[in-house]
């Protein structure tokens, strides 16, 4: 089963008014915590809003998969640090790094804790799809890279070119790498899918406040093309009932 987990209402809004028989799961006792079961586009989903940063988004996967998650997909917003990237744009993650952890003082590399390893590859069938379904949304350019986390919002053009240097970052953003590691270590593939909400420099504070509610949408039809697809996908194989 596919689980979705955006971090603001905003970003999974989309997503949960065309959830059809929504229904509250009920195995899931955390406060402030709802994950939504339902069907989009006749194919079996769970969302949720996940809180923002590292720690809400590793206790809202480490959910979602008890719930049932077999897959997952991230969608919402992000700060764009590749020089070409615009808002409204659309990343679909490579893999997602750390860049807020620094254990260089012990001989680690920047964003590598250690005991794992230093960047989660999201799967390429998820990749794949969302590469061919972000092709789909209007007037936005699509691009394929490395998204890092930290428990930071980016406001400044020394960090977006730090991020850029060290890290080769398509977009920053607070939750892709804690979501990565929590399906790595339970063996559920992953793929973050963000769009660019502002730049990460001095004005990123206004143009998110803009730009995010709109913006936000880019990501969930993104999502909404892989759901088409994988129903699709599952009708032709024989492996699901036409509605
Ligand atoms: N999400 C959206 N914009 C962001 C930024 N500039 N930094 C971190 N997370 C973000």
């Amino acid at each position: 089963m596919l689980g979705i987990i955006g971090a603001m209402q905003e970003e999974v809004e989309l997503l949960l008014e065309g959830l059809e028989d929504a229904a509250e799961h009920p195995g899931v006792t955390l406060p402030n915590l709802r994950i939504y079961s339902g069907l989009l586009d006749g194919l079996e989903v769970l969302i949720t809003v996940g809180g923002i940063g590292k720690v809400n988004a590793a206790m809202t996967s480490t959910y979602l998969l008890m719930a049932g998650a077999t897959q997952v997909v991230f969608t919402g917003v992000a700060g764009g640090i590749h020089p070409s990237l615009v808002v409204g744009d659309i990343v679909v993650s490579s893999d997602c790094v750390q860049h807020d952890v620094d254990v260089s003082a012990l001989g680690y590399r920047l964003g590598e804790i250690p005991g794992e390893i230093l960047s989660w590859p999201a799967d390429e069938q998820l990749r794949a799809l969302a590469l061919e379904a972000a092709h789909e949304v209007q007037g936005v350019n699509v691009t394929g890279g490395r998204v890092v986390s930290g428990d930071v919002f980016v406001a400044s053009p020394d960090k977006v070119a730090w991020l850029w240097q060290h890290f080769g970052a398509a977009c920053a953003e607070m939750e892709g790498a804690a979501v990565a590691q929590v399906c790595a270590r339970h063996g559920v593939p992953y793929v973050v899918i963000r769009s660019v909400s502002d730049t990460a420099g001095g004005d990123a504070n206004v143009d998110y406040r803009e730009f995010m509610p709109i913006v936000a949408r880019h990501s969930a039809q993104v999502v909404r093309g892989m759901t088409r697809r994988m129903a699709a996908g599952l009708l032709a194989a024989g492996l699901a009932e036409p509605s």
